[in-house]
């Protein structure tokens, strides 16, 4: 991979680590890469457009309304025109305005003209990058396709130590060639991915769900499209923005789900249910709101099991489907596997904190109906959903005899 004649911007944003980005400029131009620097206003107060004006060889960008300044109209050619953008380092301002579209300076509204990728790496002070505000930017981001990097953790320039020093510019480079090289592997694969929780009524205003944020399943949309495959995201309700480009089905009961897989099953080539389905519904839901407080029992019934059906109906499809586990994860994941029939299972464990249910984080077991069982460690679920596609193709590719032994 390289970056040899690539057509980069470089924003830079007002952060202490604004130094670093000169580094980071360096490297790129020594591998070959043409760049674009544009300074936010706050970051040309830490370093001086200067240095970054004699490292890439060109004019800097500074501000979108400067009468100063060259045509601006002609610079945001320039970013539909750039194969990417990497923002370095990136404040939870931009991070913000970033997830909200917001386009008040140069930087933000080349953000919203740019057509390539988008990678960011953030840099922030103290417990910022925990504040949910932040993490809440950040997963919008993600489930965009943008790739966030961690930041790192450290010593801070406040004198604090914590999660938010600029990654090392090598990491910067790296998430910048894989965002400019996707593999195009799932070119001609139309893949369904049902995401998110559903709701089962009990009244008009009350209902049984479960703590599934949709995260895990809008990244794997998002990644799918982003390998070149056409996505149908069936999705229960979530506080996410459906990947653009995806065919996007909103429901939300089970029977609902159920209706919706079977109809956009048929010329799917890969189905991921990555959903938490409620298993069980109130077998009979109130038609006015329940009052009083009394007692209440509530009868049950179970949900149909919408990955045993689709994996019953043996459309030639891959089947993935999702275990939450708290304990022994493999011996049950490897249970449910073969009692669904489905190719392959990403099992998490929901006991540990910080992964899998409503966590920005996965950790999972893939376990393949071949016998095969690979650990991936700890990362952002947007990286385990490109994972897990990966592994997809490589069992794909490895496993011809699949569909006869469908
Ligand atoms: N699933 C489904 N329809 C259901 C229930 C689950 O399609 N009614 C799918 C989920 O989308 C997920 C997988 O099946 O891919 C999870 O299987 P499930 O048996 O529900 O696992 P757990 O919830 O972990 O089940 P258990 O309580 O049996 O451990």
């Amino acid at each position: 991979m390289s970056l040899a004649g690539r057509e980069l911007i470089l924003g830079v944003t007002g952060s202490i680590a604004a130094y670093k980005a000169v580094y980071l400029l360096r490297e790129l131009t020594r591998l070959g890469a043409a760049v674009t620097v544009c300074l936010t206003e706050h970051a040309r107060a830490f370093v001086g457009p200067l240095t970054f004006r004699t490292l890439s060889g060109r004019p800097v960008l500074t501000d979108l309304f400067d009468p100063q300044s060259p045509d601006a109209v002609e610079h945001v050619a320039l970013a539909e025109r750039a194969h990417a953008v990497v923002v370095a380092p990136a404040t939870a301002n931009l991070l913000a305005k970033a997830a909200h579209g917001i386009a008040d300076d140069f930087l933000t509204t080349l953000l919203l003209a740019a057509r390539g990728p988008v990678v960011i790496a953030p840099a922030m002070d103290g417990g910022m990058w925990e504040h949910p505000a932040v993490r809440a930017n950040v997963a919008t981001l993600r489930a965009r396709g943008v790739t966030v990097l961690e930041p790192d953790a450290g010593a801070l320039a406040s004198g604090l130590s914590g999660r938010g020093r600029f990654p090392e510019v090598d990491a910067v480079i790296e998430a910048l060639e894989r965002a400019l090289v996707p593999a195009r592997d799932l070119a001609g694969d139309r893949v369904l991915v049902t995401a998110g929780p559903t709701r089962e009524p009990i009244d008009p205003v009350r209902y049984i769900s479960n703590r599934s944020s949709g995260k895990m399943g809008y990244g794997l949309a998002a990644a799918a499209l982003r390998r070149g495959a056409e996505v149908t995201l069936i999705s229960g309700p979530t506080a996410l923005t459906p990947p653009p480009g995806a065919v996007f089905v909103p429901v939300q009961t089970a029977e609902e789900m159920r209706e919706a897989v079977l109809q956009h099953l048929p010329p799917a080539t890969i189905v991921i249910k990555a959903a938490a389905v409620a298993d069980y519904r109130a077998k009979q839901a109130a038609a006015s709101k329940i009052k009083g407080k009394r007692d209440l029992t509530l009868e049950l019934t179970p949900n149909p099991d919408i990955l045993a059906e689709v994996a019953a109906r043996r459309t030639g499809a891959f089947i993935v489907g999702f275990a939450a586990e708290t304990h022994d994860v493999a011996a049950h994941a490897r249970a449910k596997l073969e009692g669904k029939g489905i190719d392959l299972l990403v099992a998490n464990d929901v006991s540990q904190r910080g992964i899998g249910f409503d966590a920005e984080d996965n950790e999972v077991l893939l376990l393949d109906r071949w016998g095969g069982t690979r650990a991936l460690p700890r990362m952002p679920k947007t990286e385990v959903a490109d994972a897990i596609l990966s592994h997809i193709v490589a069992l794909r590719a490895g496993a011809p005899a699949k569909k006869t032994h469908a």
